[in-house]
């Protein structure tokens, strides 16, 4: 299906890619800075903002899948630059195995390279029978909104986080579940991370409680000519909790690689 996206500012284009269960509202800093420019798109994953979903079975492939015919669509042929957060970012990394032509830069964001562990699949199904059963998305936001940001954020930008707990909060149980299990199911990439050819970034919070440092240092090991850069007082989700030190590091980027 051709979902939808956000386009703002023209020049060459960054399709940045959201976390699970959020959607393109999440990039609001980034499209404001950024596209001065750049042409931003920030696409909304099936189920997620104004995609519906289409399917009751989703995939992480089939998300990337969406993203090249949503390039296809707009008459894109020529190589983008894609950051993806977390969910996002698995999307990037398959987007970069399956689709190297179409990349020509590449930033992973608040995300890991590997696949769940058999533990973190069981609860993922757990969690998604839980959804469907209640009919709505209160116990991921419960799980997991308290998870989302650094310890710190939630006193020092509370509008932040009920933004976010509202983002959360309004996707639907079937596609909290559908794309839970689509998690569950992706490929392990780790395998991929030395074939990446083309200029990549890696961004992680510096109070990241989901992805420990550790694992973004080897990602970015693991790629060759990777840069990483450590984004203070932010947890999962740099790129809204701390904008300004995001947005540098995406530019400084961005203007190496023209
Ligand atoms: C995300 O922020 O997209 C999620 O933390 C991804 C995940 O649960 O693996």
């Amino acid at each position: 299906m051709i979902i939808t996206g956000t386009e703002s500012g023209r020049g060459p284009i960054l399709v940045l890619l959201h976390g699970f269960p959020l959607d393109q509202s999440m990039w609001a800093e980034q499209r404001r800075v950024l596209s001065n420019h750049f042409r931003v798109i920030t696409p909304d994953f099936q189920g997620h903002g104004q995609t519906p979903l289409d399917s009751a079975t989703l995939s992480i492939d089939g998300m990337a899948d969406d993203v090249i015919a949503y390039l296809d669509h707009h008459q894109i042929r020529e190589p983008v630059v894609v950051g993806g957060l977390s969910m996002g970012g698995y999307v990037a990394l398959s987007l970069v195995a399956r689709y190297p032509d179409r990349l020509r830069g590449l930033l992973l964001m608040n995300t890991r390279a590997g696949a769940d562990v058999p533990e973190t699949a069981r609860v993922r199904e757990d969690l998604a029978q839980l959804v469907e059963k209640a009919g709505n998305s209160d116990l991921i936001v419960q799980t997991m909104l308290p998870r989302l940001f650094a310890p710190a954020t939630f006193k020092s930008q509370p509008e932040l986080v009920e933004s976010m707990r509202q983002v959360m909060a309004s996707t639907s149980a079937s596609s909290v579940a559908a794309t839970s299990r689509a998690l569950a199911r992706r490929t392990n990439r780790t395998p991929d991370l030395p074939n990446i050819k083309i200029p990549t970034l890696v961004i992680a919070g510096s109070d990241d409680q989901l992805i420990p440092l550790s694992e973004s240092q080897a990602m970015a090991a693991a790629i060759p000519g990777a840069e990483l850069v450590i984004i203070p007082d932010s947890g999962h989700l740099s790129p809204l909790e701390n904008p300004n030190a995001t947005n540098a590091a995406i530019l400084g980027f961005l203007e190496r690689l023209a």
